[in-house]
């Protein structure tokens, strides 16, 4: 699956805050829907560099969309699922200053 925004995003970082809030969101919460129907997806970013190839080959319109990742979604081998290595919640968390 590849989430595909309407708009070509050449933006201030301002304006990309909002237009990735809208995309990003939405994707996630794909993921989640395949999870809770048994599906394994993955987050990936690196067709991105071909981007234009890639919109030729799914006829998407390059000047006028921004893809924005590119989804696997497969069955998975077995259920066998753990937590990711993370670095404890307290090393990225500041409270009322950085
Ligand atoms: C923005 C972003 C882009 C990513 N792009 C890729 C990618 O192109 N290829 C890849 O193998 N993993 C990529 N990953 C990592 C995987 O999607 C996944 O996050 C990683 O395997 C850890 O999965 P977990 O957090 O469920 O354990 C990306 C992750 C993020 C957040």
């Amino acid at each position: 699956m590849i989430p595909i925004a309407k708009v070509r995003c050449e933006r201030t970082a301002g304006e990309q805050a909002a237009y990735w809030a809208g995309i990003l969101p939405a994707t996630w919460s794909f993921m989640l829907a395949a999870r809770a129907r048994g599906l394994g997806a993955a987050w990936t970013t690196m067709h991105l560099p071909y981007e234009r190839e890639m919109a030729e080959i799914i006829g998407d319109p390059y000047e006028k969309t921004t893809q924005v990742a590119l989804i696997p979604v497969a069955h998975t081998i077995g259920v066998d699922f753990r937590r990711a290595p993370r670095q404890p919640v307290e090393s990225v968390t500041h409270w009322d200053h950085w």
